[in-house]
């Protein structure tokens, strides 16, 4: 068949990731990435076109004659960007990977998602909605609730959204400043009430193309700035694939009560969905429970998925457009990988960009890729562009061992107020790692 032409959208690490694989396969002539960073550049070509400007895409797609979007973000998929697609004549016929408006609202409305997980008996948190009708109903509900009490935005709120509360002033007030307040702007104006759970989080990743699905290579992410996970939270500090603790049963457990119900779900509320699935779950005891839907890939857990995936990233995608997925047979390296996320001084908080970033060229050794997330290329010099910079991957044959080999490498790699955790998979080290 004739190789694709395809258009990547995104700019972080994530995109960098899927970009290098991508770029790998055969079935590809040509990869664009808009905007893209300095990273993606070595994959094919950056056009600066925002992830948001869907006439910019469109008339990249015409000029270019593009065969094929993949959406990195969630933003665009939010937004309707398949939607749009499928509404315009002339490029109804270039699939674009990801689901429809409706459909993506599984990320963007924590209520729509809480609603389908119950009309579908996936387990979750139990959990209650509320907004200006209902408002003296959910006060007198949180006065009522055990502590702590989960306070989650409906809307996107660029991942602040979510607030534990210890006791139920704080819950009350939190809940005041989104309602009434409009603390996330339209985003809070409805606000889910959860039950806390207590356990260990984990990511696990689908692809579905409205028949079948298959699963990547699960992951686990560290979202606080400091080590032990202390400190705020952030966009994601490192990741690590395979997770110790997902052993067969329990990934038997998330097939058969999360992803086969999501899948078939969607298939019978017919939600237009051809794309990633997102799992955000919480291990508790030994149970499987969904804390979200995201509508798109991890980051940093993609640039650990990814370099995992042993399959044609196209040859996937391909199968994705043509409902073809029940033919595929993934193919994971049996080797454990880890990402360790180098970010601007200062992060989450303010940072400065555009500062040089040099060692870049000391590195490739065989087990190591250098993911670029915040980087921008200045007269011929790769600086600093974002909070999250660089994201260095390793394979070893441990996580721990895959975790410290980024962290050596990291050490080569220099730029002002550089700063990466050094314990990314700390509570899998065993003492003969
Ligand atoms: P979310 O934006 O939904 O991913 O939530 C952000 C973080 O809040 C999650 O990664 C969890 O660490 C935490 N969280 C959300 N919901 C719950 C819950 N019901 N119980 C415990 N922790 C939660
Ligand atoms: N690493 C979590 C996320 O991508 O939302």
């Amino acid at each position: 068949m004739k190789p694709l032409k395809i258009l990547l959208l995104g700019s972080g690490g994530r995109e960098h990731a899927l970009a290098w694989k991508i770029s790998q396969s055969p079935l590809c002539e040509k990869l664009f990435i808009a905007p893209g960073n300095a990273g993606t550049a070595q994959c094919g070509e950056n056009v600066n076109i925002s992830f948001n400007d869907f006439l910019g895409i469109q008339s990249l797609c015409l000029r270019e004659h593009l065969d094929m979007v993949v959406v990195g973000p969630e933003e665009p998929l939010v937004n309707g960007i398949v939607d749009y697609f499928k509404a315009d004549a002339a490029l109804k016929n270039i699939p674009v990977i990801g689901p429809s408006r409706e459909a993506a609202q599984l990320e963007g409305s924590k209520a729509f998602a809480k609603a389908f997980m119950q009309r579908h008996g996936i387990p979750t948190a139990a959990y209650r909605e509320f907004d200006a009708s209902n408002y003296e109903e959910g006060v007198a509900y949180l006065q009522a609730h055990a502590l702590p009490i989960v306070l989650k935005a409906d809307g996107l709120a660029a991942g602040k959204g979510v607030i534990i509360c210890q006791n139920h002033v704080e819950a009350m007030a939190e809940f005041e400043l989104m309602i009434q307040e409009s603390k996330f702007g339209t985003a809070g104006h409805k606000v889910v009430v959860e039950e806390f759970l207590t356990g260990i989080e984990l990511s696990v990743f689908a692809v579905v193309d409205g028949k079948s699905y298959i699963l990547l290579p699960e992951a686990k992410d560290y979202k606080r700035i400091g080590e032990g996970d202390t400190g705020l939270n952030t966009g994601g500090m490192g990741a690590v694939s395979p997770v110790p603790f997902a052993d067969a049963v329990f990934m038997e457990k998330v097939r058969t009560r999360i992803v086969e119900p999501t899948v078939k779900g969607l298939q019978d509320e017919n939600l237009d969905y051809k794309g990633f699935v997102f799992f955000g779950l919480i291990k508790v005891n030994d149970e499987p429970f969904v804390i979200e839907y995201n509508c798109r890939m991890g980051d940093p857990e993609t640039e650990v998925v990814i370099p995992r995936l042993q399959n044609d990233l196209v040859e996937i995608l391909l199968a994705v457009c043509q409902q073809r997925l029940s033919d595929i047979y993934v193919q994971i390296d049996p080797r454990a990988a880890a990402t360790v996320v180098a970010v601007s001084g200062g992060y989450p908080g303010h940072y400065e960009k555009g500062y040089p970033i040099e060692g870049l060229d000391i590195l490739f050794e065989d087990d190591m890729l250098l993911f670029h997330a915040g980087t921008a290329l200045e007269a011929q010099q790769v600086v600093t562009n974002g909070g999250r910079v660089l994201a260095l991957t390793s394979y070893a044959q441990s996580v721990p061992l895959a975790a410290m080999r980024s962290v050596t490498l990291l050490d080569f790699i220099t730029f002002e107020d550089m700063y990466y955790r050094t314990d990314i998979g700390y509570e899998f080290r065993k003492e003969r790692d």
